[in-house]
C-alpha cells in the first residue's frame, strides 16, 4: 500500500491489568518477565491521527490540542514505523485523550496502542492484529493489549516477534465493571518504567512474583472461563497488591499508596464484610480502581460519592479493541 494522502485516525481504549505486568526481561524491545492479563474499559480511549508529509521537516505532536517540545519518545516510536514501511518522512500526529475531567489519567496504553494503528495505516502498511500487538509494545508494554477488547492476555514470548496479546473473550459473559476512584491529579513521581526496573534489579521477592504470578494467570483465566467473579476479584486484588509489594522491597524502596487510598482499600473490604462481592486493583500510582459486579455498582458509587466527588468516581464495563474513523472528536 502506498502512503496515505489523508490523515489517518484510529480509535483504542486504555486497559487495567487483572494481572500486572511488572519488569522486563528485555528493555529495549520491551519483552516482559511475565505474562500479563487486563481488561480493556470502555470510558477510557485515544483519538490519533497521524500523515506522514514530505513537507514537513520534524515529527510535530499536538496533544490535547496543544503542540507538544519534546517528542523523542514519539519519534522513536515512528522510527520503527517508518524503517517497515520504507519511508523517510516526518509526520503529523494529533491526539486526543478523552479521559472523563482532566483526570490526569492518560494513559500510555490507548496512547500506543491508537498510535500504532494510525500510523502504522498511514505509512501504507497493513497490519493484521497481532503485528499491530508487536508494534504497539514497543510503545509501551500495556498497549500491546489495548490492541483487543474485553479480557486480553500478553504472552510474554521470548523475542520482538513472538511477544504479542491475544484476545481471550472479546465479549465477556461476566457483568463486570471496574470503578476507576481517581484521588491524586498530579504527576506520579516514579513511572512504571523505572519503578519495574529497580523492583526487578533490587526486590528479593522478584522470583517469587514472577512464580505466583503464573498460577494468579491460570486462576484468572479459569475464573473467566467459569464465569466465577469471586475467584476473579480475589486472584487480582492479591496479584496487585504482590505488585506493590516489589515496590516497597525494592532499593531505595518507593509506594505509590496515598493516605485516601488507604481509605478506599478499607471501603471495599468494609464492603465486603457488609456481602458486597468487590475487590480492589492499582496500578503505578494513587488510584484505586474496585472490580465488582454491574448490579453493585451504582450502590459502591453513590456510598463513596459520600465522601469523594462522584467526577472522580468513574464505572466502566468492557471496551472494544482498536478501530479506525473517519473523523476525530475534538472535545477533550
Ligand atoms: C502497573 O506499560 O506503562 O500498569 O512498558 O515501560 O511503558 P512500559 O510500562 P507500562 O507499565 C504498566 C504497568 C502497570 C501494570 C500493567 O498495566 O500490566
Amino acid at each position: 500500500m502506498p502512503i496515505s494522502h489523508y490523515p489517518v485516525i484510529a480509535r483504542a481504549h486504555t486497559n487495567i491489568a487483572l494481572i500486572k505486568y511488572w519488569g522486563k526481561a528485555n528493555e529495549k524491545l520491551i519483552i516482559p518477565e511475565n505474562n500479563s492479563l487486563s481488561m480493556t474499559l470502555d470510558n477510557f480511549y485515544t483519538d490519533t491521527s497521524v500523515q506522514f508529509s514530505q513537507s514537513l521537516t520534524h515529527d510535530e505532536l499536538i496533544l490535547n490540542h496543544q503542540l507538544i517540545d519534546d517528542s523523542t519518545r514519539i519519534t522513536k516510536f515512528l522510527d520503527l514505523v517508518r524503517k517497515r514501511a520504507g519511508i523517510n518522512f516526518y509526520a503529523k500526529v494529533e491526539s486526543i485523550n478523552h479521559v472523563p475531567t482532566s483526570a490526569g489519567m492518560a494513559s500510555s496504553a490507548s496512547a500506543f496502542s491508537a498510535l500504532a494503528a494510525a500510523s502504522s495505516k498511514a505509512a501504507g502498511l497493513n497490519l493484521n492484529f497481532k503485528d499491530l500487538s508487536r508494534l504497539a509494545r514497543r510503545g509501551s508494554g500495556s498497549a500491546s493489549r489495548s490492541i483487543y477488547g474485553g479480557f486480553v492476555e500478553w504472552k510474554k514470548g521470548t523475542n520482538d516477534s513472538n511477544s504479542y496479546a491475544v484476545s481471550i473473550q472479546e465479549h465477556p459473559i461476566m457483568d463486570i465493571r471496574l470503578i476507576t476512584v481517581i484521588l491524586n491529579r498530579s504527576h506520579k513521581r516514579i513511572s512504571s518504567r523505572e519503578g519495574m526496573k529497580r523492583s526487578v534489579q533490587t526486590s528479593p521477592y522478584y522470583d517469587a512474583w514472577k512464580k505466583t504470578t503464573a498460577s494468579d494467570l491460570q486462576k484468572v483465566k479459569n475464573a473467566i472461563s467459569k464465569n466465577n467473579f469471586n475467584q476473579l476479584g480475589q486472584v487480582a486484588e492479591s496479584n496487585a497488591m504482590k505488585m506493590h509489594a516489589l515496590t516497597l522491597s525494592a532499593w531505595p524502596d518507593f509506594m505509590y499508596f496515598k493516605p485516601d487510598t488507604i481509605k478506599v482499600i478499607n471501603k471495599v473490604k468494609s464492603f465486603r464484610d457488609n456481602g458486597i462481592n468487590c475487590y480492589f486493583t492499582m496500578d503505578a500510582g494513587p488510584n484505586v480502581i474496585i472490580v465488582c459486579l454491574k448490579k453493585d455498582s451504582q450502590f459502591i458509587k453513590s456510598n463513596l460519592s459520600k465522601t469523594l466527588k462522584s467526577d472522580n468516581i468513574v464505572v466502566s464495563g468492557p471496551g472494544e479493541g482498536v478501530k479506525f474513523l473517519h473523523k476525530i472528536k475534538s472535545e477533550g
